[in-house]
This record gives structure tokens, C-alpha cells and sequence, in this order.
């Protein structure tokens, strides 16, 4: 299990923007940083020149998010109408979006289409049949499946196609009248070594080259997904260390004429959003001090249960005084506990205890239980 990375303390301008937040706002709260946000965006675009970035709504599907990026020029993955709905809010073009979702009703493609969307993804024939009415319009890629030895959230066993069956898949979809006009893959998210990126480019651009060989119609995208890790520790992650094999990966294998796409969603949103949540109540349980705060795994604490992530928690008094307790949600649920074993200063009711790196299918995956509300959504 994942070691929780706890900070006691805070600096007196921490302290005060998170008083001062939920004096504003109440308690709890998503905090969107407009300046994080922006630089995890700019971050990427360094460590990936030449690498179109298509932000993956589905991690925090919210339109100041969307606006941000817009503004910074990022492009979008959608996979669902409802995400195309927030784009077509704000005017975005659907031209600027690649549809990502592998399976997917007809009244689903036909929404993509009136939003605009030209790029779909398939992962087989059955899939692609169901383009081919549509195919004087779009432009198809075919995911191939690759796994992360490293990777936190498998997605090579749902989706994608083997690297071995491309060829054939091409080969049948060009005897359909459609073509294939280039590859995509995820290796999982939270991804943290680049061999997978590396070894899947190196694989793709192997077999687009394969492909140019029968295909009249060469292939020209590649899109190598997600999955860019974030630290979950308070550690600076080594951006360099991470992104220098992958962008040397594209520099040597990706044969020229090649469009490189990308769709993260985690690296950019995850750091760029904190959660404030304040103690309700308390109760001494035989040796365990129990905390109830108004948020959990039922609201945006909920990434510990469906993304299998550990967010670094911060307690803003720094007494060297702890004891043993429990961190519970609000709901009436007893799964509901977002850390347990962990050691705590004493708390009282309205303290505040802040979730850091909560940007990424955190919201997300957020329900109503217990008809609460949920976390107020600000943007500083
Ligand atoms: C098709 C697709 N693209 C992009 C993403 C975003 O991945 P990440 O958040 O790891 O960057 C996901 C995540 O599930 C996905 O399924």
C-alpha cells in the first residue's frame, strides 16, 4: 500500500489564503490554480516540442479548466457527448478534438460529428464499421494496446488492439473503403517510468512504417496518450528525467511527416487543484482519535477509491503532540475514511486539514451520497 505523505505545518501566507478562502467560500472547497495550472501546460509543451496536447476533459470535466486551457491553445480529448457539450459551451471548435473513445454507440458518433469532431479512434473491425458511413468526413486512428510494467491504472486490458493484429486491421479496413490515418495508445496512467512511452513509440512508428509498405495512403498521427505521472509526496518531480527519453524516443523513431498528439489529463490537472475540507466533529473510538471532516472518498476524495490514488495531506498546526487517529468523511457509509494509522496534532472542530495534487479524477468521479453537495468549485 502506498506510504501517506503527511505535512504538519504551513506558512503563515498558506495559512491565511486558506482561512480566507473558506471565510469566502465555506468549507469544503476545490481550489483550481489558474497560475499551476498554466504552468503544468507550459511545462509539457517544453518537455514535448512539436507534440500537440489535447487535454483529457474526462480528468476534471469543468469549464474555467477548459477556458484556461483554451486560452493557452491546447486542444482536446473528449469521449463522451457530455464533454463535447462543455467545449460547445465555450465555442470551441470540434475540429479541435479528437474523440478517444475506443467503444461507442451510434447516437454517440453522430453527436461527436454535430460537435464537430473529425478524429476517431477504433480498436476493431466492428468499431470501424460503424464509421464507415461517415468516413468521407473523418479520419480514423487504431489503438494499440501497450501495458506499463509501472503503471497505477491499467488500461491496455480494456482497450486497444494487439501490436501484432495492426497490420491486418489495416489491411481490412482498406478492403472496406476506409483508412486508417495513423496510431494511438495509453500505457496506463500515472505511468512513472517512460520505458512504456518509449517502447510504444518505438513499436508504433515500426509498424506505421510496415503499413506505409501495403497502404497507398500513408499514415500521418501518432498519438501516444496519457498517463505522465505526478508526484504524490511533496517531491519536485525530475521533469527532465521523465521527459527526455520519451522526447529522444519521438526524435529518433517517429519516421518524418508524422503529426505526435498527445492527451494528458493527470500531469496537467492534478497539481493545479487543492481540496480544503474542515473537521465537523470528533469521537474517541478505543484507541483511535476519529475525525469527521465534510468531504471523503464519497466526494472528492474519491480518486483514493476508483483511481487508486493517495493524496498528500497537510495539517496546518505543527504541534510535536500526536496521536493515532482517523480521518473520516462525512457521509454515513464506513468506507468512507480517507486515511487511517496516520499520527495527528490534536484538531478541533472548523480546523482545516488541505488535500494537495487533487486535480485528477478526484471532481470526476465525485457522487451525491447521502445527498450531500459536495466541494465548492473556486478558481484563484
Ligand atoms: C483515452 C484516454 N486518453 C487520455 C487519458 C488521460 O490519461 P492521464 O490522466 O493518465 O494522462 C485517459 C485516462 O483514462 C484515457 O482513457
Amino acid at each position: 500500500m502506498t506510504q501517506r505523505a503527511i505535512r504538519y505545518g504551513a506558512t503563515e501566507d498558506e495559512k491565511a489564503l486558506y482561512l480566507d478562502l473558506v471565510k469566502k467560500h465555506g468549507s469544503p472547497l476545490l481550489v483550481i490554480s489558474r497560475e499551476k495550472l498554466l504552468q503544468q501546460y507550459n511545462t509539457l509543451k517544453q518537455q514535448l516540442p512539436g507534440v500537440a496536447l489535447y487535454y483529457a476533459i474526462k480528468a476534471f470535466p469543468y469549464p474555467a479548466i477548459i477556458e484556461i486551457l483554451d486560452k493557452a491553445g491546447a486542444c482536446f480529448d473528449v469521449a463522451s457527448a457530455g464533454e463535447i457539450d462543455l467545449l460547445q459551451a465555450q465555442h470551441i471548435s470540434g475540429r479541435r478534438t479528437i474523440h478517444t473513445h475506443p467503444i461507442k454507440k451510434d447516437a454517440e458518433i453522430r453527436a461527436a460529428l454535430r460537435g464537430g469532431s473529425t478524429t476517431f479512434v477504433v480498436d476493431n473491425i466492428d468499431e470501424l464499421k460503424k464509421l464507415l458511413p461517415y468516413r468521407q468526413r473523418i479520419g480514423v486512428l487504431l489503438r494499440v494496446s501497450f501495458r506499463s510494467e509501472t503503471t497505477q491504472i491499467d488500461l491496455s486490458r480494456k482497450f486497444g488492439c494487439s501490436p501484432d493484429s495492426v497490420i491486418e486491421l489495416v489491411e481490412q479496413a482498406s478492403a472496406l473503403g476506409a483508412h486508417i490515418r495513423g496510431l494511438s495508445f495509453h500505457v496506463g496512467s500515472q505511468s512513472t517510468l517512460p520505458k512504456a512511452h518509449v517502447e510504444a513509440i518505438e513499436r508504433c512508428s515500426q509498424i506505421i512504417n510496415d503499413a506505409a509498405a501495403i497502404n497507398p495512403n500513408p499514415m500521418d498521427i501518432l498519438d501516444i496518450g496519457g498517463g505522465f505521472p505526478v508526484s504524490y509526496n511533496f517531491e519536485d518531480m525530475d521533469n527532465e528525467a521523465y521527459f527526455t527519453p520519451i522526447r529522444e524516443a519521438i526524435k529518433q523513431y517517429v519516421p518524418d511527416g508524422i503529426r505526435v498528439i498527445a492527451e494528458p489529463g493527470r500531469y496537467l490537472i492534478a497539481p493545479a487543484v487543492t481540496a480544503i475540507s474542515s473537521v465537523s466533529g470528533k469521537a474517541k473510538r478505543g484507541d483511535y482519535q476519529w475525525y469527521y471532516l465534510d468531504d471523503g472518498v464519497y466526494g472528492s476524495y474519491s480518486g483514493q477509491i476508483f483511481d487508486h490514488a493517495c493524496y498528500p495531506l497537510q495539517i496546518l498546526n505543527d504541534e510535536a503532540q500526536r496521536e493515532v487517529a482517523i480521518l473520516a468523511g462525512p457521509t454515513c457509509d464506513s468506507i468512507d475514511i480517507i486515511a487511517e494509522d496516520i499520527e495527528l496534532p490534536k484538531l478541533e472542530e472548523g480546523d482545516l486539514v488541505i488535500g494537495h495534487m487533487m486535480g485528477a479524477y478526484t471532481y470526476a468521479t465525485s457522487t451525491q451520497f447521502n445527498s450531500l453537495s459536495g466541494a465548492s468549485i473556486i478558481v484563484i
